[in-house]
This record gives C-alpha cells, structure tokens and sequence, in this order.
C-alpha cells in the first residue's frame, strides 16, 4: 500500500518535471471556463447572487449525469457575466492557465445566444473577450481564434439572428459552431444559418456524436459542410462514417475528462480514444468546459496517459495533429509544427 502510494506519488513528480508538449486548443468554450472562485468575485461586482454559499459549494455541485445535467448548471452561473470587463477577466484567467499547460495556439468557442438571451449583447461579449484575445500572442505567446457556437436547442431563426448580429465582427470570429443539447436537435435543423454563414466567409464546426448517433455527424458533413467535428466519439458506431473520416482526415476534437464527466463514457478506462487513433482518424485532445470536468488541456493529455495507456510518440502525434486541424496560415502552422518537433526530439 505504502509502495503504491510512493510510486503514485513519483509518477505525479515526474509528471510535474515535465514541461507540457506544445499543442493547439480547438474545443474550449470560454464560459466553461468560468472557475467558482472567479464566478463569485464577478457576481459580488455585479451585485448578483448565486444558489450557494461560497465556490467550494457550488464546485461540489459539479457532479452530472448527462449533457442536460451539466448545461443546466453552466448557463445559471454564466449569467453572472454582464460587462466587457467580466468577459476580459474570464479570458486573462483562461490565458494565464493556457500557458501554464504548453497551449500555444487556442480556438475559443463563445455562445453568444446564452448572452443575449440575459439582454448582454454581442458587441459586449466580443469586445470584452478580444480586449484580451487581441493581444494573447504579445502577452501570453498564445494565437487566438473565436467560434461563435449557436444554441441547437434553441430555433433555426435566433441561430440567424445570433448569427447577423457576429456580422460586424467578421475580423474577430474565425468561425461558427452547434453545441448545447444534442439529442432531438439534428445538425440539418440549421441547413440555412449555416450556409449562410459559410457564404459570409465563416470557417464552420458543429458539436455532433456526443450524446447523439452517428447520424448527427453524418448531417453535419454532408448538410453543414463543417471542416471538422467537435467531439464525434459515437462515430464508432458507423464502420462507414468512420472510413468517410479517415479518407478525408476529418479533425475529431475528442474531450476525454468531458466524457467521462458527462457520462457519454461510464469510466476513463473505458474511453475508445484509442480505437479512433487506431482507425487512423485525426484526433486531436481538448478540454472543453475545463473549470467544470476538473482539468485542462494538458490534464485530459496526462490522464490518456496515465489510463489509456497512450505513448510518449502518440501525445506528440496528437500534438501535432492539433496545429493540422487548426484554422492557422500554413506559415504559423509550420512554426508550431518545427516547434513541436524541436520539443519531441529533446525528450526523446
Ligand atoms: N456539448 C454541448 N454543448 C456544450 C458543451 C458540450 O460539451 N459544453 C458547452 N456547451
Ligand atoms: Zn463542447
């Protein structure tokens, strides 16, 4: 027992020396962020309350049992962000623990609806989060990028409208995204918005295959036209949509910690991550809602680690897989891929 507990407690030193692999972000929604501690510091300011008494409370309520159970709480305590300064504040923290996990380059997904809903209107929401996005390569080495994801639970018309009001901050979004509620919302509901969106010269993505079959990742190819797919665990259950995948190298953002928090997978042991590297997809590893699944990106990349048994060699493929499906000019992707490849060949 003794020895067990040295040893585990050697493996964490180990881990700890070891300085985080380079790597790109591409599934972090910015309001999945939102520690309890900051939440609380934000709703003090704002002169709002929350429904506990202090943020060890409300982080022990962070135990869900689907996708639903956890929406429910993420959307009550965003509402503490009403100003720009909240939404700058929320994007410095993200940034400060970004660097801390060897994140060079991030794609940051906002739902603009969960806002504007609680009358916090996009140009607040932007012009908050890019007061310090703006600068993230200066400040913090980090290149940015903003997905305005739109709400699938809500109508195919406020997805247009959310989508009409990011119009003016064309330069500051890189693309759109679908997320919330999956299952009963069919990526196709969206056939307009996002063609629409395509014409206007967004990049697009779209949740799909989380919670919901494999359908949904099909719709959000062939109707949606998405260059990549955000979580798309379930596309397991399709031996053709898997080979669509591989041919087209299709970039998954699989969120390992997220999947087991949200009980799309009953425990780590048991996630198929290593089937789809095996099927010889492009997998990359995120965080999606890091403040509530307890970890960031480099946690999810040390627990694949740890319990999927995956390798040295495949951390650093899944690295580099990262910065290839990320929306970056050929020159900055080939900068953090020389990057990425001067870091393998010190620990190697
Ligand atoms: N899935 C769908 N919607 C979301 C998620 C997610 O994992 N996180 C925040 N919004
Ligand atoms: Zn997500």
């Amino acid at each position: 027992m003794v020895a067990t507990r040295t040893i585990a407690r050697m493996h964490q030193a180990a881990a700890e020396l070891r300085a985080p692999i380079p790597k790109a972000e591409l599934h972090l929604h910015i309001e999945g962020t939102l520690e309890p501690e900051l939440a609380f510091e934000i709703a003090a300011r704002n002169r709002m309350s929350l429904p506990c008494a202090d943020a060890g409370e409300l982080r022990r309520r962070y135990r869900f049992h689907n996708l639903q159970s956890f929406l429910d709480v993420y959307y009550a305590t965003m509402a503490v962000l009403r100003t720009e300064q909240d939404f700058a504040d929320l994007a410095t923290a993200y940034l400060e623990r970004a660097r801390s996990q060897g994140v060079r380059h991030a794609e940051i997904f906002f739902d603009p609806q969960a806002h504007s809903e609680r009358g916090v209107g996009m140009a607040t929401v932007v012009e908050g989060l890019w007061s310090v996005l703006g600068s993230s390569e200066q400040r913090y080495g980090i290149s940015t990028a903003l997905i305005a994801c739109f709400l699938r639970d809500r109508s195919a018309d406020a997805a247009m409208e959310a989508l009409l009001a990011a119009m003016p901050f064309r330069d500051r979004i890189a693309a759109v995204g679908l997320d919330s509620a999956e299952v009963g919302h069919p990526p196709s509901k969206f056939v307009d918005v996002f063609d629409r969106a395509r014409a206007e010269g967004f990049r697009c993505v779209a949740h799909a295959g989380e919670e919901g079959p494999a359908s949904y990742i099909w719709e959000a190819l062939d109707v949606l036209k998405v260059a990549r797919i955000d979580h798309g665990i379930r596309c397991l259950d399709d031996p053709a949509l898997v080979a669509r995948l591989r041919d087209q190298q299709v970039p998954l953002t699989v969120c390992p910690l997220s999947n087991v928090r949200l009980a799309a997978v009953d425990r780590i042991e048991h996630h198929r991550l290593p089937d789809l590297i095996e099927a010889g997809l492009l997998v990359t590893v995120n965080s999606d809602d890091p403040a509530y699944f307890g970890g960031y990106i480099d946690d999810n990349y040390e627990l694949i680690r740890n319990r999927l048994g995956i390798d040295d060699r495949q951390l650093v493929r899944l690295a580099e897989n990262s910065f290839r499906a990320a929306f970056l000019a050929p020159q900055t992707r080939d900068g953090y891929l020389a990057e990425l490849a001067e870091f393998s060949a010190t620990v190697s």
